[in-house]
C-alpha cells in the first residue's frame, strides 16, 4: 500500500472560474499584495482588507467544483494507503466536491478568527469592523482566517509528517513560487529517493526540475485520466 500526498494551488480552481494569483487577470483586482494580504495591511486599513476578502467569500456562491476536484475525490475514495490533500487555496471547492482528508495550509475564506483568543469560526457572509466577536464580545476583533504574507502556514507538522512517508507526491496547478509549499517536492525526495513525483500544470513551472514526471494541460481535462491510470497501476 502506497502513501500519497497531493498539493494543489489556484490552477485547480481556474476552470471553476476563480482567478489564479499570478495569472494575467490576477486575483488581486488591482490591489498590490502588500495592500490586502499582510498583517500590516490589516492594521493600516482593515476595511479595505475585509472588503477584499468579503468579495472573494461572496464569489464562492457563484462557482462550483470542476472535474479536477472530482478526480481527487475519486482518488481518495479508492486509495488503499495513506492519503493527504494539502491545498494552498482558500476556496471551498475541494470540500464541496467531497474531499475529506484535506488541509487548507493558507486558511479558508469561509472562516474568521478572533484576534484576541485565536478562536476560529465558520463564516458565510460579510465580515466588517462592526461585527461583534462571539468570544470577546468586541467589535473589530475578527479577521479573515487567511494566512497572510509573513505569517506561518497552518498544520505544518501534520503536513511534513505525511511528506516524509510519501511514496507518491503530486503537485497540481501551483506555480511553485511560494514557500514552504514550493519546497515540499524537495522534502519528499530527501526522505525517499524513490518517491514518485509528478507535476500537473498548464505549463512547466519554476520547480519543474525537481519532478521526475510531468503532465501538462488543464487540470480538469488531464487529471481524471491521470487518476484513473494511477488507480490501475
Ligand atoms: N490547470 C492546471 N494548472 C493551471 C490551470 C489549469 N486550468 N490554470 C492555471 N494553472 C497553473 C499556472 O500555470 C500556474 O503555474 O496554476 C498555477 C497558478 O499559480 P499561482 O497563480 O502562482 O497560484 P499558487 O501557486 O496557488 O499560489 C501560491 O501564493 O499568493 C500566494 O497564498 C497565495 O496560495 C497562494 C500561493
Amino acid at each position: 500500500m502506497k502513501n500519497i500526498v497531493i498539493l494543489t494551488g489556484s490552477g485547480i480552481s481556474a476552470e471553476s472560474g476563480i482567478s489564479t494569483f499570478r495569472g494575467g487577470d490576477g486575483l488581486w483586482d488591482g490591489h498590490r499584495i502588500e495592500d490586502v494580504a499582510t498583517p500590516e495591511a490589516f492594521e493600516r486599513d482593515p476595511d479595505l482588507v475585509q472588503s477584499f476578502y468579503n468579495t472573494r467569500r461572496a464569489q464562492l456562491a457563484t462557482v462550483k467544483p470542476n472535474p479536477a476536484h472530482a478526480a481527487l475525490v475519486a482518488l481518495e475514495n479508492a486509495w488503499q494507503g495513506e492519503f493527504l490533500l494539502v491545498t494552498q487555496n482558500v476556496d471551498d471547492l475541494h470540500e464541496r466536491a467531497g474531499s475529506k482528508k484535506l488541509i487548507h495550509m493558507h486558511g479558508e475564506l469561509k472562516k474568521a478568527r478572533c484576534l484576541e483568543t485565536g478562536q476560529v469560526y465558520d463564516w458565510q457572509g460579510a465580515l466588517t469592523q462592526d461585527t461583534v466577536c462571539a468570544c470577546c464580545q468586541r467589535e473589530g476583533m475578527l479577521r479573515p482566517h487567511i494566512v497572510w504574507f509573513g505569517e506561518m502556514p497552518l498544520a505544518m507538522e501534520h503536513i511534513y509528517h505525511a511528506l516524509r512517508k510519501a511514496d507518491i507526491f503530486l503537485s497540481i496547478g501551483t506555480s511553485g513560487l511560494v514557500y514552504p509549499a514550493a519546497g515540499f517536492v524537495q522534502e519528499v525526495r530527501r526522505n525517499n529517493r524513490n518517491c514518485r513525483t509528478v507535476e500537473i500544470n498548464l505549463e512547466p513551472t519554476a520547480g519543474r526540475s525537481y519532478f521526475a514526471e510531468s503532465v501538462y494541460g488543464k487540470a480538469g481535462e488531464v487529471l481524471p485520466g491521470f487518476v484513473q491510470q494511477l488507480l490501475n497501476d
